[in-house]
């Protein structure tokens, strides 16, 4: 049997309701602690370099409202990595970050700048933070991640989600085959990007997957059934896929 599945809920876009005001209402930590009634394993925040939606001063609010553990997805730069020195979350996961995109829209080249990384991934794993990368479900990236021994991989769901047919189960078996692979050097697991109802129990069902984090869709859903209601329909559905 596989082993039970982490749920980390990612929690930016209550701060994108947020910050459509200017105010504090709707406030990421009162999702957070929701999360947490629920029976979330995490809680991710992607403290992006513009701000968009969490903000600085979050972090430890969220932190001191909760014992979850907190994944911060953050770029690869030196702001970021002294925020993260200084918060000291559970988890970072490396994440490549452009201005203009709207989300995070692809892997890391974690082989083309393994350079660049080193330092970071040695600075955080130093100071006791689970480094993940978020890389394509790609072989070379996955051999980059072990070369720059990150205990953590997240494999960037997001090709497979707006994927149809064919190529959607192209994509499947491509992020099923790279779970394997890291298992097999020891390398942890995990999903995330554009995971629906609708689309995550294939991606459930991939046993080595040890976590996955799902955000925009849970927070939408959350308008309509209310954030306990959405987060615990994933759970069953993750459930039932394993
Ligand atoms: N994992 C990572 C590394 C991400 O950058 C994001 C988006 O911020 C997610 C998971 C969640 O993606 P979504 O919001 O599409 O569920």
């Amino acid at each position: 049997m596989s082993q039970r599945l982490r749920l980390g809920v990612n929690i930016d876009h209550v701060a994108t309701i947020r910050n459509a005001r200017g105010g504090d209402h709707p406030d990421p930590v009162r999702a957070a602690e929701i999360v947490a009634q629920v029976g979330g394993d995490g809680i991710t925040a992607h403290l992006r370099e513009d701000r968009r939606h969490i903000r600085d001063e979050d972090l430890a609010r969220i932190q001191a409202a909760t014992q979850l553990p907190l994944n911060l997805e953050m770029a690869a730069t030196e702001e970021m990595l002294e925020i993260a020195l200084r918060h000291k979350p559970y988890a970072a996961c490396i994440v490549p970050e452009k201005r203009e995109e709207r989300t995070t829209e692809g892997g890391l080249d974690a082989a083309g700048q393994h350079n660049r990384l080193q330092p970071i991934v040695t600075a955080l794993s130093d100071a006791g933070i689970r480094v993940s990368l978020f890389i394509e479900a790609d072989p070379r990236q996955l051999e980059a991640a072990m070369r720059l021994s990150a205990p953590v991989v997240e494999f960037h769901t997001g090709e497979y989600a707006h994927a149809e047919g064919e190529a959607k189960a192209v994509q499947l078996r491509r992020i099923a085959d790279m779970a394997a692979l890291a298992a097999k050097n020891g390398i942890e697991p995990h999903a995330g990007h554009g995971l629906t109802y609708e689309n995550v129990q294939p991606i459930a069902a991939i046993p080595q997957l040890a976590e996955l984090n799902i955000g925009h869709y849970l927070i939408g859903e959350a308008v309509f059934i209310g954030l306990e209601a959405s987060i615990r329909r994933m759970r069953d559905l993750m459930d039932e896929a394993r």
